[in-house]
């Protein structure tokens, strides 16, 4: 049995087989990303550059050696690499344990193809054990997480966490996840919630999954 970051890594170095020299590509955040950006840097791949959904994710891609491109500045990138916290059948994830989740959705939105890259400890039937976080401007922070409350949730503040954005983080139990992009749309339209960790109206287009028995395989949507 492989220990959770062997098998972090062994998703990461299985991940470069989709990465097109002189592409422009965005990498994620979270321990699995840096063992991409790790197994990227040491590749020889040549990238165009890398859109970082992150603040730390940005200087270990200039650490590696690899041009750092601004977020903000492109509108689309061909391939999008990025961590989860929970996938289910329909690549749906649960994301933003590490807190970067708002520029995370902006890189998956405007990526061609959506690779997230896991150990298997991270495949579930169903969405929803791990904490769902959102992230919320200050002005909100009551009353999203009385709108949470009401939704049947039990919001907790982030202690001491604040995003690259400025903003909070409320970590939420408890909601329905029966029908996630219902619940997307929700949390969409809650005033002050900047984002939020659910990510099923745009899915991994591909999971590359670390496995403890060596190794990674790939997952596509279960139809
Ligand atoms: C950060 C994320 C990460 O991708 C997610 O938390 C998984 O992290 P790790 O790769 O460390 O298990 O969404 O906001």
């Amino acid at each position: 049995m492989r220990d959770l970051q062997a098998m972090k890594d062994e998703a990461a170095r299985a991940a470069l087989a989709h990465v097109s020299e002189g592409a422009v590509i965005g990498v994620g955040t979270g321990s699995t990303a840096e063992a991409f950006v790790r197994a990227l840097g040491r590749s020889g791949i040549s990238l165009a550059g890398a859109v970082p959904s992150s603040l730390v994710t940005g200087r270990m891609l200039a650490e590696a050696g690899i041009p750092v491109i601004e977020p903000g500045t492109v509108c689309g990138v061909s391939l999008y690499v990025d961590g989860a916290d929970e996938a289910d059948p329909m690549l749906r994830l649960i994301k933003g344990g590490g807190g970067a989740l708002v520029r995370e959705k902006i890189a998956a939105a405007m990526a061609e193809r959506f690779l997230c890259i896991v150990d298997e400890t991270k495949l579930v039937p169903e969405l929803g054990s791990f904490p769902l976080a959102i992230e919320v401007l200050g002005p909100a922070l009551a009353s999203v997480e009385c709108h949470l409350c009401v939704m049947g949730g039990k919001p907790r503040l982030r202690p001491g966490f604040v995003s690259d954005n400025g903003n909070r983080i409320i970590d939420v139990t408890g909601l329905d996840l029966a029908v996630p992009e219902e619940l997307e749309a929700v949390l969409d339209a809650i005033p002050g919630v900047v984002g939020h960790g659910l990510f099923s109206r745009r899915p991994a287009d591909l999971l590359v999954v670390g496995l403890a028995s060596g190794g990674a395989r790939e997952i596509t949507a279960a139809r």
